[in-house]
């Protein structure tokens, strides 16, 4: 893996999330979890480049984050859509996620990644709050997603290091 700006990713922003899926990471040696998210973003907010994730209230994951300064976005290539169908269909309470998903965390600067991602993203948390119902101007939304009232939390993660694959 070598370091490459946020500038230098190449990668179409929609694609690489909504088509390609991504693998939300946080922990660290002494604990960590990773779970499959395709909505989400990268993008500029206050003059910074950040990633931006939505996780809804029973994600083991979410325990991690919100104990951590740190999450990180790992990407791969098609051949790990199973894994990441895996990661995206279990949670880390009942399965070892990196047994059955065949994935290796590596622990850099107090969070964790993934070893066969093509692309990572290392977010430090600037920002996290809970979606509340009031807030949706399209009250379709709320129908369409929110039956069991399960709100996403929204963090936005300033980018401090990608980490490229050639
Ligand atoms: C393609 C795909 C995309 C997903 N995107 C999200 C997401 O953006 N936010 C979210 O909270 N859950 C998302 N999920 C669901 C979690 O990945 C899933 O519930 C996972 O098992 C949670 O694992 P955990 O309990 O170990 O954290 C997605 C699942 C799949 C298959």
């Amino acid at each position: 893996m070598r370091e490459i700006s946020p500038r230098e990713i190449d990668k179409n922003a929609i694609k690489l999330i909504s088509e390609d899926w991504a693998l939300l990471t946080a922990g660290s040696a002494d604990g960590w979890n990773t779970m499959t998210v395709s909505w989400g973003g990268i993008g500029e907010l206050w003059g910074k480049d950040v990633a931006f994730v939505f996780v809804r209230p029973q994600r083991y994951t979410k325990e991690f984050i919100d104990n951590s300064e740190y999450f990180t976005l790992s990407f791969f290539d098609d051949s790990y859509k199973g894994a990441l169908r895996v990661c995206g269909a279990k949670s880390g309470r009942d399965i070892d996620k990196s047994k059955e998903a065949g994935i290796t965390p590596v622990f850099e600067n107090g969070t964790a990644y993934l070893e066969q991602a093509n692309l990572v993203l290392l977010c430090k948390k600037l920002y996290s709050q809970d979606m509340t119902p009031d807030c949706f101007l399209d009250k379709s939304i709320i129908t369409d997603n929110y039956k069991a009232n399960d709100f996403h939390t929204t963090y936005v993660g300033e980018i401090i290091k990608v980490l490229k694959k050639d």
